[in-house]
């Protein structure tokens, strides 16, 4: 995990955003902001009234919205399908998820909106305070709420010790969505994948977080990987095609209850 980013700030461009542009300037130590445009290489949270967007030196009016409006709410052939690979992986007799590389959040947001509890951990603090924001602009959406309902929690830890705390709950399956080699293409949109890449770089230390997981997760770890990427770990027992990503699924044999 890269710990010195590119420039960030952050700003708001409604009179009553001021607090929440401080309240995420102390909490990342960063600075506010007054100026038009985002310098060249930097990125700024901007704080509008209908939610916070991230812009970066080509944004003029708008930049990328942080909510989970894109995803297809619609059951049937829409994101909500249980025929899509990523459910297919997941498996329909898990309960609980931990979402151990969350990110934006997308694949966590969709999870939940499935039907799984989902425990999103993410442990970068600027890609944690974004996915609070996205988390926070679903809370009493009129349409969002009443599909996801309670089941996704957030937490900005370390998946390490998030899975080795005995005080958190027992976990059916853990999903895992690493950072890989830049050189290769990514699973997610072109756009958060640059972001994710610039912030984070890359996740160096997931080799650990398999196995923690292998040894955690009461029925199975999934890896998404680029399509045409080799399994993170050789030996997955099946996979499950998408357009451009794959979803290889380990068994693990953990059942404690059956
Ligand atoms: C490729 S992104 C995940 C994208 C995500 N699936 C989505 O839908 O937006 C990988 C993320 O995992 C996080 N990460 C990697 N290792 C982690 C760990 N051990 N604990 C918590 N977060 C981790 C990185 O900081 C990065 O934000």
């Amino acid at each position: 995990m890269k710990t010195d980013g590119p420039g960030l700030t952050v700003q708001s461009r409604w009179e009553g955003g001021l607090e929440k542009a401080r309240e995420i300037s102390s909490a990342l130590g960063i600075r506010i902001s007054n100026e038009e445009r985002v310098p060249a290489g930097e990125y700024r949270i901007v704080v509008f009234e209908h939610g916070v967007e991230l812009w970066d030196e080509f944004s003029r009016k708008h930049g990328m919205p942080l909510n989970f409006r894109s995803v297809d709410l619609r059951t049937g052939t829409g994101s909500l399908s249980h025929k899509q690979p990523i459910a297919r992986a997941i498996g329909r007799s898990a309960r609980t998820i931990l979402d151990a590389t969350a990110g934006l959040g997308h694949d966590s947001f969709l999870l939940a909106c499935l039907g799984w509890r989902v425990h999103a951990v993410e442990r970068h603090p600027v890609i944690f305070t974004l996915l609070k924001e996205a988390f926070l602009s679903i809370d009493g959406d009129v349409q969002i709420s009443p599909v996801i309902e309670d089941r996704l929690q957030i937490h900005n830890q370390d998946a390490l010790s998030w899975l080795s705390d005995p005080d958190n709950p027992d976990i059916d399956v853990v999903y895992l969505d690493p950072m890989f080699d830049a050189k290769r293409s990514s699973a997610l949109p072109k756009k958060p994948a640059q972001i994710l890449r610039r912030l984070v770089g890359l996740d160096d230390d997931v080799d650990q977080l398999f196995r923690s997981a292998m040894n955690h997760a009461k029925s199975r770890v999934v890896v998404k990987r680029s399509d045409h990427d080799p399994p993170l770990v050789e030996g997955p027992s099946r996979s499950y095609k998408g357009k451009i990503v794959r979803y290889d699924v380990y068994e693990t044999r953990n059942m404690i209850d059956g």
